[in-house]
């Protein structure tokens, strides 16, 4: 009886054991983890309080492990989510403190996810470049500041860096064009000055790149168009200068171009607008000169091309009614001349694409 009892207990003991150490995070991410918690405060929805005992890899919230190592994989909070979590408490995420640099002590984290807790601020760890491991990196809609680490080009596996809308400032380090598994850069909405680095081109994985509401200067490198992939590129509204590369016109799969509210000057590349891929074209509020050439054909295809508060001289081509679809079009505030021609896209147009040109007439402006 009491052998068997013993018998039994011990069984339990090594099955509970074995469970234990099935599940258990290892002892320093979980400490680097309990660090990281301690430097952020969520006063709200109290997801941090799942953050206690000692199987961090099990129903931490937002933490998951990788099934077979054990080792802390992915930390993603999420300030905007679905989760009921959010739903109960009746609003979105908020945190203030900072990223702890212990975070780095997760030497096999593959993503790091802190977005839209708006008023975290503080720095990204520079030590946060020896992750080697790292492959998306989105701290989205916080208040962090300070500069994008040196040498950020030693997170040779990143895909996603995305920083947008925090208050970075500093410029582009020039390591950052050997990310070269990035697909996504999103850095609108901070302080980033300087040039964009002319070696960008070698950014050969990129699909995407916004870097829009900054402090940019100088010119748009023409290496941009060397990227194949390269579908959704915004520079607008920021300081730059110099013309739009001609290159631009064959990238083969560029679909949204936004270099509104910059100083470009020149003429727009002929090529551009007869690049029958792009879909978004925004080039308002520049100081862009010349005739809008007619290129236009049966395949142009935008949902919104606007030109407007430019220098633009000539006349509207004719070829712009022979499109396949024009959505949104404004040649407002120009220096146009001459009759808006007839048919569509024209006649679902307003005045306000029109005005305040030299003499532009015709429907839907007075007559010619
Ligand atoms: C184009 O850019 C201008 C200036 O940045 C902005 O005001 C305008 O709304 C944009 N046009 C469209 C159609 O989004």
């Amino acid at each position: 009886m009491g052998l068997t009892r013993n018998f039994l207990v011990s069984t339990a003991t090594v099955l509970l054991a074995l469970a234990l150490a099935a599940n258990a995070c290892s002892p320093s991410d979980r400490a680097a983890l309990l660090d990281f918690k301690a430097a952020l405060n969520e006063p709200y929805l109290g997801i941090f309080n799942t953050w206690s005992g000692t199987d961090c890899c099990t129903n931490w919230y937002g933490v998951s492990c990788d099934p077979e190592t054990k080792r802390v994989a992915d930390i993603v909070l999420r300030g905007e989510s679905e989760d009921p979590i959010f739903e109960k408490a009746g609003r979105s995420g908020y945190m203030t403190g900072s990223i702890s640099p212990s975070i780095c002590q997760l030497d096999r984290l593959t993503t790091l996810v802190v977005a839209d807790w708006k008023d975290i601020s503080g720095e990204i760890p520079a030590c946060i470049t020896s992750l080697p491991n790292l492959r998306i990196l989105d701290l989205i809609g916080n208040k962090i500041s300070g500069q994008i680490p040196a040498d950020i080009g030693k997170l040779s596996r990143l895909t996603v860096l995305n920083l947008a809308d925090n208050q970075i400032s500093g410029s582009l380090p020039s390591s950052i064009v050997n990310l070269n598994s990035l697909m996504h850069l999103e850095l609108s909405n901070n302080k980033l000055s300087g040039e964009i680095p002319s070696d960008i081109g070698k950014l050969s994985m990129m699909s995407r790149a916004l870097l829009s509401r900054n402090q940019l200067t100088g010119p748009i490198p023409s290496s941009l168009a060397s990227i194949y992939r390269l579908a959704d590129l915004d520079l607008s509204m920021n300081q730059i200068t110099g013309s739009i590369p001609d290159q631009f016109g064959s990238m083969p799969v560029l679909s949204t171009l936004n270099l509104d509210s910059n100083q470009l000057s020149g003429e727009i590349p002929t090529s551009l607008l007869a690049n029958s891929g792009l879909n978004i074209l925004n080039l308002s509020r520049n100081a862009l000169e010349g005739n809008l050439p007619d290129v236009f054909g049966p395949k142009t295809y935008f949902t919104t091309i606007d030109l407007s508060y430019n220098n633009l001289r000539g006349s509207i081509p004719k070829s712009l009614s022979s499109a396949k679809y024009v959505g949104h079009l404004d040649l407002s505030h120009n220096h146009l001349c001459g009759p808006i021609p007839d048919g569509s896209p024209f006649d679902h147009l307003e005045a306000s694409s029109f005005a305040n040109n030299d003499c532009l007439c015709g429907m839907p402006l007075r007559t010619c």
